[in-house]
């Protein structure tokens, strides 16, 4: 058993009080890469920002769940040696879907864990994850539950469509279960094909814009719950220079649409104090890459292009912090 002290993060605790005091949003950026996981320490340090670094069930099969805690101390030692004094850095399982998984994560160090019983009827979302938050809460470990259904892959499950969460359920979901953070769905999606065009209109120049975010479910979620973290998933804004760039060097990604950046600034500033990010890193990395070997055809030294890669990850990591979050210089 590995207490999350020794590895040097924090639980979400502090974190998300503070942002939702203030009014940004922690990013919970995911990773499974080292090239990713440098990006983002580096982004952090020069921004000053907190962050929750995030693992799904797959990132944790894919690293190999023994090398985390070990990687994860690491990079808290890599962010002090590049400037940070006290680094505030959480480790949080992304999409947990047993206790098991939980407990294990727990037991290798996580400060934090999402269990996610969207799916479930609501009596047994509410038993699973009083379950987790019981195991969790001896830890000092905090955890994240999830009302309503986001469209897209969650890990483990696929959903075409959103149904938003109800209000009437957050009160009796969070005093049954005592998780500490809610995640919930007001018409984000997982992915990079977030919106079909149909769903979408066109502005002025032909480009297309999506549906605005369902503010009204937010601020009627945060009339009930007054003071308490709310959670957005996927929100990659899918930056369309990158979806140029992929498609320009032979990729085929079709009407990929993101959240607009002012819609996540406009919720980071109500309740919402941890916002979700995984796939605008995704696309940053494999356009810079299409875009290296389309024109350096003979390079195969991997530490050439996974730096371009990584610096061009970085520099979309501080903008999102600093100009959409508003995460910078809060540690
Ligand atoms: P994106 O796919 O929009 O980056 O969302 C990531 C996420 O919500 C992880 O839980």
């Amino acid at each position: 058993m590995i207490n999350y002290n020794e590895l040097g993060v924090v639980n979400t605790k502090q974190m998300l009080s503070r942002a939702l005091k203030e009014r940004y949003a922690v990013p919970g950026f995911n990773f499974c890469h080292l090239e990713q996981v440098q990006a983002i320490i580096q982004a952090i340090v020069e921004t000053k920002s907190p962050v929750i670094l995030q693992i799904l069930k797959s990132d944790r099969e894919y690293i190999g769940p023994k090398l985390i805690p070990n990687i994860v101390k690491g990079l808290v030692e890599y962010a002090k040696d590049l400037g940070l004094e006290k680094p505030q850095i959480a480790l949080h399982l992304d999409h947990g879907d047993t206790l098991e998984l939980c407990k294990n994560c727990i037991d290798d160090g996580f400060s934090s864990v999402m269990i996610d019983g969207s799916h479930l009827p609501f009596e047994e979302n509410i038993k699973l994850t009083k379950s987790v938050v019981d195991y969790a809460h001896k830890f000092n470990v905090t955890v994240e539950g999830e009302l309503g259904v986001i469209a897209g892959a969650e890990g483990y499950k696929y959903s075409k469509i959103s149904t938003y969460t109800e209000p009437e359920d957050v009160i009796n979901f969070v005093s049954h279960t005592g998780c500490d953070s809610l995640a919930i769905s007001i018409g984000t999606a997982h992915g990079s094909y977030k919106f079909t065009a149909e769903q979408c209109e066109k502005d002025e120049r032909g480009v297309l814009v999506p549906p605005p975010l369902a503010f009204n479910v937010l601020e009627e979620i945060e009339r009930k719950l007054s003071d308490f973290p709310i959670v957005l998933h996927g929100s990659s804004t899918v930056p369309q220079d990158k979806v140029k760039t992929i498609n320009l060097y032979g990729g085929k990604l079709k009407d990929a649409i993101g959240i607009p950046e002012s819609q996540l600034a406009k919720a980071a500033k109500q309740a919402v104090c941890k916002i979700n990010i995984d796939s605008d890193s995704r696309l940053t990395m494999t356009a810079s890459i299409r875009k290296f070997f389309a024109e350096i055809p003979y390079e195969y030294d991997p530490r050439i292009y996974l730096a371009i890669a990584r610096d061009d990850m970085k520099e979309v990591y501080k903008h999102l912090i600093s100009n959409v979050l508003g995460s910078a210089n809060k540690l």
